[in-house]
């Protein structure tokens, strides 16, 4: 039981400890983990390096088009820090694409559709082989709506601020909570109501709010989940 390798999409709000779950998920089944948000979050980067956000204003959506033609992102294992890397144009943004100026800007960058739709093609390429846990906002509605197991995470608002603030905080980030908790509230709604790929919980997604579970907890959870979720597809072979 358990042989075959499946799809696990991790979907919802934003800083509700999604890539820490995913992560821990990927490495105890030996998956890959996929960061989706880190992909808008590079474009964003590289919008802002292009000088398109320099005036404050939002940059116009054929900008960013074309600025897409410029943009390729790359994931490679870096095996001393046991992770894998994002590489936007060769140049290795993981620390980069988290500064709360790339999180006031997403957003809107990933309300775009020609975004979203060179994001998707890169994310379905790298499921294709299954075997890997992806979370993001559309991986269960959008990018692998036949993936075998679907998880809606959230949290409550200040609980998820909290969080944030106190990663931004560890990693020695300059952050006000407020700040931070406003910045969530706003990508939230955004996210929640663009029209294309908006943030929702799939049809068969099953719903966990972990604002008062320890990881521990949550992989017990999970455990279980995955338990079942594989002897039914096995019992189908
Ligand atoms: O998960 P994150 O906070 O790093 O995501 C950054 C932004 O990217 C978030 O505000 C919404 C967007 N996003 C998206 O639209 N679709 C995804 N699959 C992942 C992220």
């Amino acid at each position: 039981m358990g042989q075959q390798k499946i799809i696990i999409a991790l979907d919802g709000h934003s800083s509700c400890g999604k890539s820490t779950y995913a992560k821990l998920i990927a490495a105890e089944l030996g998956y890959a983990y996929i960061d989706s948000g880190a992909m808008y979050r590079a474009v964003t980067l590289a919008a802002m390096d292009a000088g398109l956000f320099d005036d404050n204003a939002a940059p116009p959506p054929e900008k960013i088009e074309a600025l897409l033609d410029h943009v390729e992102l790359k994931l490679k294992h870096n095996p001393a820090k046991r992770r894998t890397e994002l590489f936007l144009n060769d140049r290795m943004v993981e620390d980069l694409i988290r500064s709360m100026e790339v999180s006031a800007h997403v957003s809107y960058i990933a309300a775009i559709s020609a975004v979203r739709r060179k994001m998707v093609e890169y994310q379905r390429m790298l499921g294709a082989e299954k075997g890997v846990v992806m979370d993001g906002r559309d991986i269960g509605t959008v990018v692998f709506p036949d993936a075998e197991l679907k998880i809606f995470l959230t949290a409550s608002l200040e609980v998820r601020a909290g969080r944030r603030y106190r990663e931004l905080i560890e990693k020695g980030m300059a952050a006000e909570f407020a700040d931070v908790q406003s910045n969530l509230e706003k990508r939230d709604h955004i996210d929640s109501n663009r029209d294309d790929s908006p943030l929702k919980q799939a049809d068969d997604a099953i719903l966990l709010d972990n604002s008062e579970m320890t990881l521990e907890q949550q992989m017990i959870w999970f455990n279980n989940l995955y338990r079942q979720v594989i002897t039914a597809a096995d019992d189908k072979d």
